[in-house]
């Protein structure tokens, strides 16, 4: 397998576009990474999306989106986990590379989720959960990850106000990340004040429903010039794993499996351990889901994910920063297109362009993305090189 690079990036601001098509949004992100690469294309496209066919009545996204920015008879489809589909893309980009099959790929991914009333789009996304078991009961997604926020409360001793620091270092982060969807920071007073969802999580703990998109164009490690603009950035591991759909069919509902097991893949292929990491861009779409992923994840034992939020380690300035430009609660979560603005947030990161919130000497940078609750992760570490 050879070794992939990654040289360009691109995203749009994750807000609600609704003056743009899927394809305007997609293609904007797209071409920022081609330009971004020095590119004039790619030999292939590969779109991380969930929802396009019930929320925008629109399937073929390869098709759809690569003849759209001047990619016609390119090889490009669609990849779906619900909200790492984003990743997921990104993954079979690298492995077409790595395998030879093709010398260059953009991963790009996109979701348009503000055009549908919030009744429909909360069903939409229950889909991402068993519908035979858990929908059929009239679960949201928010009420599932209440189900479990209130368990770990239980079991661990945590009060609400525990939770506060990772909403309140995530819109502190997104203050300085112009496409960024909240660009305000929260008090410790406000995340506690603010409405009430579903039974412990409030506003404050969720990511918004958005619309955005965010590409990446990768290529081989071996064609790459080492006096390029950029520095450059390589992908040292990548995994991906999957858990049951429902969450009642889990020994234990309070451990990531899946991402126990893609992190510890993906270490292994990079040669280092979770101490080694100077950034790591989590799936906080709720808090809880912070505080599981740091703990399965192998940054602070089972239990006290918390704690690293009250110590301030989370911060860009401290032992194990997370959502350094806002992460999901404050950059936004248009579900497939968000494991792409992870791993975009990484690059700028390791490229030392994060103005702002930039990690000091970021070398190695991780990215996690999680579909359903927890039933399909996939992780990313990349690494700077020159
Ligand atoms: N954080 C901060 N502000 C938020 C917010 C959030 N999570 N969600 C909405 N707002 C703000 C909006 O900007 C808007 O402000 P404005 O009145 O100043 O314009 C206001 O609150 C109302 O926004 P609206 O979109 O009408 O909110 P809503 O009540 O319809 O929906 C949620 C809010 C949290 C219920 C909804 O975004 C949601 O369901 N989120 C979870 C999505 C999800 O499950 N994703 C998958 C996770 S894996």
């Amino acid at each position: 397998m050879r070794e992939v690079a990654v040289i360009g990036i691109g995203q749009t601001k994750v807000d609600e576009h609704w003056d743009k098509s899927l394809r305007e949004l997609a293609g904007i992100a797209a071409l920022s990474a081609i330009q971004d690469a020095g590119l004039n294309q790619v030999d292939a496209l590969y779109v991380g999306n969930m929802m396009s066919g019930s929320a925008n009545h629109q399937q073929q996204l390869g098709a759809y989106i690569a003849d759209w920015v001047g990619l016609r008879y390119a090889e490009s489809f669609k990849l779906e986990s619900a909200c790492s589909s984003g990743s997921s893309a990104f993954r079979t980009a690298l492995m077409a590379v790595a395998s030879g099959s093709i010398d260059s790929a953009v991963a790009v991914g996109v979701e348009k989720m503000t055009d549908s009333p919030g009744s429909e789009i909360t069903a939409e996304l229950a889909t991402a959960a068993d519908s035979d078991w858990e929908v059929s009961q009239g679960v949201s997604f928010v009420a599932l990850n209440a189900l479990i926020m209130r368990r770990y409360m239980f079991e661990y001793g945590w009060q609400k106000s525990d939770f506060a620091p990772f909403s309140m270092n995530a819109h502190a982060n997104a203050v300085h990340n112009p496409f960024a969807r909240f660009r305000k920071p929260i008090t410790e007073k406000q995340y506690l004040e603010a409405g009430m969802v579903s039974d412990p999580i409030n506003l404050m703990d969720a990511s918004a429903v958005g619309d955005g998109s965010a590409a990446i164009v990768v290529v081989p490690l071996e064609k790459l010039s080492f006096t390029k603009s950029h520095p450059i950035i390589k992908i040292i591991g990548s995994a991906s794993a999957t858990d049951s759909i429902a969450i009642h069919d889990r020994k234990d509902p309070l451990w990531l499996k899946a991402a126990e097991i893609s992190s510890k893949k993906a270490y292994a292929q990079a040669g280092i351990s979770p101490k080694d990491i100077d950034l790591f861009e989590l799936h906080d779409a709720f808090s809880i889901m912070a505080a599981l992923s740091l703990e399965a994840s192998g940054f602070i034992e089972r239990g006290k994910g918390p704690t690293l939020g009250l110590n301030g380690e989370i911060r860009p300035d401290g032992k194990i920063p997370i959502a350094t430009r806002g992460g999901l609660k404050a950059r936004g979560h248009p579900v497939g297109a968000t494991g792409m603005y992870q791993l975009v947030e990484v690059v700028q990161q390791l490229r030392h362009t994060a103005e702002g919130s930039q990690v000091e000497g970021a070398k190695i940078g991780m990215a996690q993305n999680i579909g359903g609750s927890g039933s399909n992760i996939v992780t990313h570490i990349l690494e700077r090189v020159n």
